[in-house]
């Protein structure tokens, strides 16, 4: 017996449960619009440094050319299989956060120097210089890495 795509498909799967598909699924798919979609206030374009990464860490001089020398700077640093927002909020001291937004996967690259936040333009998260949520649609933080400073050198360790 000789039995069509269409008509299996009829009567393998009942009128009703493909019906009750996007009531099913519905919780589980986060919207791309619910909120905060072109932010106001998006702040700029993060400068870039270009770093190498190399046993486990990436390393790079903040000397007063550097994007990151003033107190309340931001950068973010790009490396061979990645990249690390990093911050200067207070003397001798940086963070370094990942810049993947932990609301659908967008790369953060704006920073608001005004309430120095970072903010994601896919759908307005804003996160602290330290990776908090500051606002949502983002509920979780993002990654921390541990940083060391000394000698003018920053040292981020990625792993
Ligand atoms: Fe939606 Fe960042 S991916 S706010």
């Amino acid at each position: 017996m000789n039995v069509t795509r269409r008509e299996f498909f009829i009567k393998t799967i009942p009128g009703a449960t493909l019906l009750a598909l996007p009531i099913t699924l519905g919780p589980f798919l986060e919207s791309c619009n619910d909120q905060g979609t072109n932010p106001t206030n998006p702040g700029s374009t993060l400068q870039t440094i270009n770093a190498a990464l190399a046993n486990g860490s990436v390393v790079i001089n903040i000397d007063s050319s550097s994007p990151l020398a003033n107190t309340g700077a931001a950068a973010i640093v790009n490396y061979q299989s990645g990249s690390v927002l990093v911050d200067h909020p207070a003397s001798s001291t940086f963070n370094a956060i990942s810049p993947i937004c932990t609301h659908q996967g967008c790369g953060i690259n704006n920073f608001d120097s005004k309430t120095s936040q970072f903010v994601c333009l896919c759908h307005g998260s804003r996160f602290s210089v330290d990776g908090q949520v500051a606002q949502g649609p983002a509920s979780a933080g993002l990654h921390k890495y541990q940083t060391t400073f000394s000698n003018n050198q920053l040292t981020i360790k990625i792993v």
